[in-house]
């Protein structure tokens, strides 16, 4: 008999075809976000299911003694409780690799929408402010090239980041991670520093960690403060990595240049919050990995973990605590 699962997002035909071959299976087949009750009780009839960022608490684990795989689209599972799936015996799976290059490229994106004023000077010219009158300097950005940037994570992303940076911009590149990486160091010609030093130094500073208890608010009013007056934030890790509310105030203040968000503490973020209001951040709707051939690939490899663990192999890319 094969296993049964439960698709709680649509997938393309290829992957459905997959799908299919190897377990019973239903699709949620509707564009808009799965209600959570539907999941629950989809996820109670099955053996493992592809989701995309459920949130998979201890409570709604509790619910489903027969689950054994939950594979997630994305390479973040910060929305999965790792405590409780370990307890309840059930294994999480994600999408890392597939998505590395397309993430760095919409790092530089948003680095060079911050720097140029991208964003900005194109809703200028569109609004008709272009004129005989404007000046030359109301135009000026900063430059990229031969600028210091600091990285704020160095996993797979970062080091595609790094890459970018030194041979393609000539910069100077800091980095902070849990550990140094002199094999990195070397290839890159970059430098391990200390968290204060990168931030007080960098004229970007990256984010590029997953958010755990230990990178919650990594970035707050003091860490604002270190920066200089000049630099700029890019975020395209996860929004609770920064204190919001410190990020207005540093904006506001002047503290720093300027901000580049594909990532909000609150997703969709809501029409009133102050950072859309201000002329010097570039908002992005979380879309780091979102061309169509990665996202392609992503819920094709999310489709090969959940395949993997509900017919009794170990899948290749498991959640690690
Ligand atoms: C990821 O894969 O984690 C992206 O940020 C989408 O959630």
């Amino acid at each position: 008999m094969k296993p049964k699962v439960f698709i709680a997002r649509p997938v393309p035909p290829e992957v459905e075809a997959y799908i299919a071959k190897h377990c019973d299976y239903k699709i949620w087949k509707n564009p808009e976000k799965i209600p959570n009750h539907i999941l629950l009780e989809e996820a109670k009839k099955v053996d493992g299911m592809l989701v995309q960022n459920a949130a998979v608490t201890r409570d709604f684990l509790s619910q489903l003694p027969n689950l054994k795989v939950i594979s997630n689209t994305a390479v973040g599972y910060d929305s999965f409780d790792l405590d409780a799936m370990k307890e309840f015996g059930v294994i999480g799976t994600h999408t890392p690799f597939v998505l590395d290059e397309t993430v760095a490229d919409l790092v530089f994106a948003l680095i060079l929408s911050a720097a140029r004023r991208v964003p900005e000077l194109n809703n200028y010219v569109k609004q008709g402010q272009w004129n005989k009158d404007t000046k030359a300097e109301e135009l000026f950005g900063t430059d990229v090239h031969h600028a210091t940037l600091g990285i704020v994570g160095m996993g797979r992303i970062g080091e595609k980041i790094a890459r970018r940076a030194v041979f393609g911009f000539e910069m100077n590149v800091l980095y902070h991670a849990t550990t140094p990486k002199p094999d990195l160091d070397e290839k890159y010609g970059m430098r391990y520093s200390g968290l204060d030093e990168l931030l007080s130094k960098s004229d970007f500073v990256v984010l590029i960690v997953p958010l755990t208890d230990s990178t919650r608010h990594m970035l707050s009013r003091d860490q604002f403060r270190r920066m200089k007056s000049s630099a700029y934030l890019i975020n395209a890790a996860r929004g609770a990595v920064v204190d919001e509310s410190a990020l207005i105030e540093a904006l506001k203040s002047g503290e720093i240049a300027g901000a580049a968000l594909d990532v909000f503490e609150k997703e969709p973020v809501d029409l009133d919050n102050p950072l859309l209001k201000m002329k010097q951040v570039t908002a992005l709707p979380h879309i780091g990995s979102a061309t169509a051939k990665t996202r392609e690939a992503m819920v094709m490899k999310a489709a090969e973990n959940l395949v993997a663990g509900v017919t009794g192999e170990v899948p290749e890319n498991v959640m690690k605590e």
